[in-house]
């Protein structure tokens, strides 16, 4: 079996709608996990790691104008004194809430890495952004942050709005591009041409930021493989240092304006999608020069990225495939999502009214959190370095974590048997590894892995939808 076949698709396809940035999924994370628990493992895990480096993500909650594809948390606005509001009464107060309740018991975070993400982080004015990352710099060292992202709507900047970054200490752009065909940019009601980059990325940018990232995503509604061809063209011209080609995560019962996606006809089917995926993987690496850095994810041979996958350092998360420096996530604002180490997760709230609620009552706005037990820990890297490197060393992994793996994963063994059968898994008694064709079902593959969501019939997906629809998110 050396080729993709419509019976291969027929058996194995599933939506699996985990990415497994986290594991465990964050629906079976402890919705009774709050401020004080939070804080508790704060006070757990901090003295204990004082030199563990952290990365420090802010989240801001705004967009000018809906994308239909978005799954991202966020108000759609033009009001800007939500935006103001939000800073200035509520992220500035979550800001002292924590660092206060850190300084009382002695702790500094080593913040090393810091990311703002959204929605827009570009929705702020320079002077508040300017006035965000000053009040930063009074609660940890500026001068210790190695790297610092920014995720960029390039409609809403120009060349001097991302100097300005620059001098605000940002050093990589993370940019949604999606897709630059037309048509598909008027069915996700997103209009954004080339030239716009070639305005944007001048040899004074390019000059400033290290790490300029692409976000492209697979399954937009009218995307044909003619012109995913012709996307990818004009991308390897603009040349970013990263790309990730993200599948679209369609999921209209947690977010209803997705159905506009489909008032021109219907989303690629699985088999268009791995046609794109296809034509991604060819023209970025034999046209482009990059090379494949885990899961849907390239960049350039001399990006740290690269390094980082040959060290077998890097880490699949939220924020996509990073290089594993920082792997401690502190988050901030609304839905901000953070670990520390293996051993906590936790998310503060999505809707604004909740987390203001919290704020202006003086707890931090803390929704959902998890200690992880010792299971999810293994089960959790064994997902993410499947994701990332599609192989797994099953010695390494007995001996991190004391453990027979044959004995440990019998059923697991035995549920891969069938994907093994169809050339999509090689399992010996040293490795399991994803074959070229496997990679296609990664998500469906590593999902054996998944304790609490596993789908192996219509029946399971099912209830894990039911499961799901309840919470309203946006
Ligand atoms: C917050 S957005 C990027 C920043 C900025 N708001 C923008 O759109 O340019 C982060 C990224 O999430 C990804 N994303 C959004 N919705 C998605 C979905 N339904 N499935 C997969 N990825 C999605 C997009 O690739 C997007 O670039
Ligand atoms: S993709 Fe970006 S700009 Fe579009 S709605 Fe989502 S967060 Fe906002």
């Amino acid at each position: 079996m050396s080729k993709l076949d419509a019976n291969l698709l027929k058996k194995y396809h599933r939506d699996i709608f985990f990415n497994y940035s986290e594991y465990p999924t964050k629906d079976n994370w402890n919705y009774d996990f709050k401020s004080v628990d939070y804080k508790k493992g704060l006070l757990d895990w901090l003295p204990k790691n004082p030199s563990e480096p952290i990365m420090l993500y802010v989240h801001t909650p705004f967009c000018e104008q809906l994308c239909y594809f978005c799954f991202c948390s966020k108000e759609i606005t033009n009001d800007y004194k939500r935006a103001e509001d939000y800073l200035y009464n509520y992220l500035f107060k979550e800001i002292d809430l924590l660092f206060s309740f850190l300084k009382k018991n002695n702790i500094t975070l080593n913040v090393k890495e810091m990311y703002f993400g959204g929605g827009s982080p570009t929705f702020y004015k320079e002077k508040d952004f300017k006035a965000l990352i000053d009040k930063l710099k009074t609660c940890y060292n500026f001068d210790n942050i190695k790297d610092f992202t920014v995720e960029i709507d390039p409609r809403r900047v120009d060349e001097s709005k991302l100097l300005f970054y620059h001098e605000c200490g940002v050093n990589r752009l993370s940019f949604g591009v999606q897709d630059f065909d037309l048509e598909v940019q008027k069915r996700i009601n997103r209009i954004q041409s080339e030239d716009l980059f070639d305005s944007l990325l001048t040899d004074k940018v390019k000059e400033k930021f290290k790490v300029i990232n692409f976000d492209l995503l697979i399954g937009l509604p009218g995307q044909t493989s003619k012109g995913m061809e012709e996307t990818l063209d004009k991308v390897i011209k603009i040349k970013p240092t990263q790309i990730q080609p993200m599948l679209l995560h369609y999921d209209p019962f947690k977010r209803k304006y997705m159905i506009n996606m489909l008032r021109d006809g219907p989303l690629p089917d699985f088999f268009d999608r791995q046609e794109m995926y296809d034509i991604v993987k060819n023209k970025l690496i034999n046209d482009g020069g990059y090379k494949k850095a885990g899961f849907e994810s390239y960049a350039l041979p001399n990006d740290p990225l690269i390094k980082a996958i040959s060290d077998e350092k890097a880490l699949y998360n939220s924020l996509g495939t990073q290089t594993g420096d920082v792997t401690n996530f502190i988050a901030l604002g609304t839905s901000g999502s953070g670990n520390l180490g293996e051993d906590y997760y936790f998310q503060n709230y999505y809707e604004q009214n909740k987390y203001r609620e919290c704020i202006s009552e003086g707890h931090l706005p803390t929704f959902r959190g998890v200690k992880l037990n010792e299971d999810d820990k293994i089960r959790r890297n064994i997902l993410q370095f499947l994701k990332t490197y599609y192989y797994l060393n099953i010695k390494n992994f007995e001996n991190k974590y004391k453990i027979e793996f044959k004995k440990y994963f019998a059923i697991e063994l035995k549920l891969l048997k069938n994907f093994e059968n169809d050339g999509l898994v090689i399992c010996s008694d040293e490795k399991i590894e994803i074959t070229e064709i496997g990679v296609h079902f990664t998500p469906q593959i590593i999902n054996i892995f998944d304790k609490f969501n596993r789908i192996l019939t219509y029946e399971d997906q099912k209830d894990i939808i039911k499961r799901q629809i309840p919470r309203k998110i946006i």
